[in-house]
Formats: C-alpha cells, sequence, structure tokens
C-alpha cells in the first residue's frame, strides 16, 4: 500500500511496471499538492456587498474551502441574513457587517466594526458597487460622486485600512471586482463603467507596492453574470452600440464563474499572481 493522504490509498498491485508506479505517484502527489494549496483553513475573508449575487457566491466559495467569512451588506440585512445561515451550514465561522460606502465616513466605521468581530483578516474581496443607469448626458453631480465615493474612492480606503495588518502578516489577498465595462463602457453607465478603469490603476499600482510584502492585489472583471443587478431598468442605447457587447460564449455567466477565480487568486496557488486584471466574461472583452 501507498498512502499519500487519507483520500489517496493506492495498492502497488495496480501499476504495470515502475514507471508507470512513477507517474501515477507523481500526477497524485500533483493533485494532492493543488489541493493543499486551494485551501483557505485558517484565513479570514471580508468579502464586501456579499448579502447576494457574485459577493455571496465568493462567500460561499470560501467557506467550502475553509475560511472563516465576514458578510457584508448595505441595506440588505434580511438577505445578509440568508447567506450567513448557508455560510453555517458550510461550518464555518462567519459574522455580518454593515456599511455604506457612498457614505464618506462608511470605510473608516466598516473598518472599526470589522476588528470587533475578527482578530485578523488575510483575504479583502471588494465587491460592492453602485451602479447608476442614465444617459451620459443626465447623470447629475450627486449621482456621479456617490458612484465614484462607493466603488473609487472607498475601494483605495479599504486597502489602505486593511493592508497593513496583511504586511505584519507577511501574507495577504486584496481582489477588487471589476467589470468588462473597464474596456467596454456601457453607453448609459459612464461614471460606473469610469471608475471600474479607475480601480485597475489602483490595483496595479499598489500591486505594485506591496508585491515583496506577500499581498497579492488583482482585479477580476465579469461580463454579464446573472445577479439581480442585470434585472434593474436600463435606458435603451442605440443598436449600432448594444450590438458590440454581445458575450461571445453565446449565454451569460453565473455568479459562480465568478468565484472559482476568486478562490484560485485569493489562495496560495495565486501568490505568482498580482497587478493583473482577469476578464471572467465569456470572451465580452474581446
Ligand atoms: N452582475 C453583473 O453582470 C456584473 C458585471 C460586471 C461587474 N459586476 C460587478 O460585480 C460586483 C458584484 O455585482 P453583483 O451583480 O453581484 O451585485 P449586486 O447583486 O447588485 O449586489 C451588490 C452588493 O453591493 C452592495 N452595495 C450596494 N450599494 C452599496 C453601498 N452604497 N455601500 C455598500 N454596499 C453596497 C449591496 O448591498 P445591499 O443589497 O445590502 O444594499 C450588495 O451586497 C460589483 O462590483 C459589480 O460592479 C457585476
Amino acid at each position: 500500500m501507498i498512502y499519500l493522504s487519507d483520500r489517496n490509498v493506492i495498492s502497488s498491485r495496480s501499476f504495470n511496471n515502475t514507471k508507470h508506479q512513477a507517474e501515477v505517484i507523481s500526477r497524485l502527489i500533483c493533485k494532492h499538492m493543488i489541493s493543499e494549496k486551494l485551501s483557505l483553513a485558517g484565513k479570514t475573508a471580508v468579502i464586501t456587498g456579499s448579502s447576494q449575487g457574485i459577493g455571496e457566491a465568493i462567500a460561499l466559495t470560501f467557506a467550502e474551502f475553509g475560511a472563516s467569512i465576514v458578510l457584508h451588506y448595505n441595506s440588505g440585512k434580511q438577505k445578509a441574513d440568508q447567506v450567513r445561515k448557508k455560510v453555517s451550514k458550510l461550518k464555518a465561522e462567519v459574522h455580518i457587517v454593515q456599511a455604506d460606502f457612498s457614505k464618506p465616513n462608511g470605510v473608516k466605521s466598516f473598518h472599526e466594526k470589522v476588528l470587533k468581530k475578527v482578530t485578523r483578516v488575510d483575504i479583502l474581496v471588494i465587491n460592492a458597487s453602485v451602479q447608476i443607469a442614465k444617459n451620459w448626458d443626465k447623470l447629475t453631480s450627486d449621482e456621479f460622486d456617490e458612484q465614484i465615493q462607493a466603488n473609487f474612492k472607498s475601494t483605495l480606503f479599504l486597502m489602505q485600512s486593511f493592508a497593513p495588518a496583511m504586511e505584519k502578516q507577511q501574507w495577504g489577498r486584496i481582489l477588487t471586482i471589476g467589470s468588462v465595462q473597464q474596456v467596454k463602457p456601457h453607453p448609459e453607465m459612464i461614471a460606473y463603467a469610469a471608475t471600474k478603469s479607475a480601480v485597475l490603476n489602483l490595483v496595479q499600482n499598489i500591486a505594485m507596492q506591496l508585491a515583496d510584502k506577500g499581498i497579492t492585489v488583482n482585479n477580476l472583471a465579469p461580463g454579464v453574470i446573472a445577479t439581480p443587478r442585470i434585472d434593474e431598468p436600463v435606458p435603451k442605447a442605440d443598436d449600432r452600440i448594444l450590438q458590440r457587447m454581445q458575450t461571445p460564449v453565446g449565454e451569460i455567466g453565473q455568479p459562480e464563474d465568478c468565484a472559482g477565480m476568486a478562490l484560485f487568486i485569493c489562495s496560495d496557488a495565486g501568490k505568482f499572481i498580482t497587478g493583473q486584471n482577469i476578464f471572467v466574461d465569456g470572451g465580452m472583452s474581446l
């Protein structure tokens, strides 16, 4: 018998010859190493906007892979409670924190509340965002400011708040959730799209500055994903513009399509990936 792990026990009689035996063992070791690297056991992950949609899927996936979870919501307490129940069923430790990132003190109060719940944060997923769909020439100053504050300014201050402790730990993962609109801006979402491009620039800048401190900083850019957000009304744009915005794979994505990539980037498997923009968009960015 050869024991590779609790689950991988093989009999030496199952090999044709020693070369075959070496190949099988090396494949199993490789598989074991990769699944070990994907484990988030002992890590604590804070996921903003995890009361539904992509944030919820990331929280559930991280919990399945062993992380303790801090959920966040703004106005959807009931939805967040539902997600909390799902995370608890996975036997993961889970907390919930409320914050409005469109308010200037939103990040400060969020950071303080998180530190009352957990003693360390290893992974920060900046997923919450405000998206206001309107003709570009009708967008008001307040609507512009709300999106800049919630999507862009808060991203910087979330990183400023959580990165120093990660630096001390010499291990951290920061993942922003961007959008295919970084490169294909929707005509009715002018400020939202611009904030997503701005965040990528910030990610590339900070990734370089934290690269030698055990912290990776990346951006995952979804295409059209089936979450409550895509049911919200959007003013009709010209067909000539909309045709350019279709998803080549022929169907929209699911939140879980983003969660798998988020797990990879935020685990030890992703330690050599930093400052990157990764599209999870069914080819929409092409
Ligand atoms: N779905 C897509 O097709 C798509 C495509 C590209 C990019 N994205 C990006 O992916 C991320 C998640 O999208 P999603 O579709 O899963 O979103 P969603 O279902 O609309 O959920 C948005 C989350 O953000 C929170 N949130 C909204 N306004 C907030 C505020 N002012 N302060 C703090 N939190 C706030 C919401 O909390 P409450 O509900 O509790 O208020 C909710 O948890 C976003 O960054 C989005 O821009 C999505």
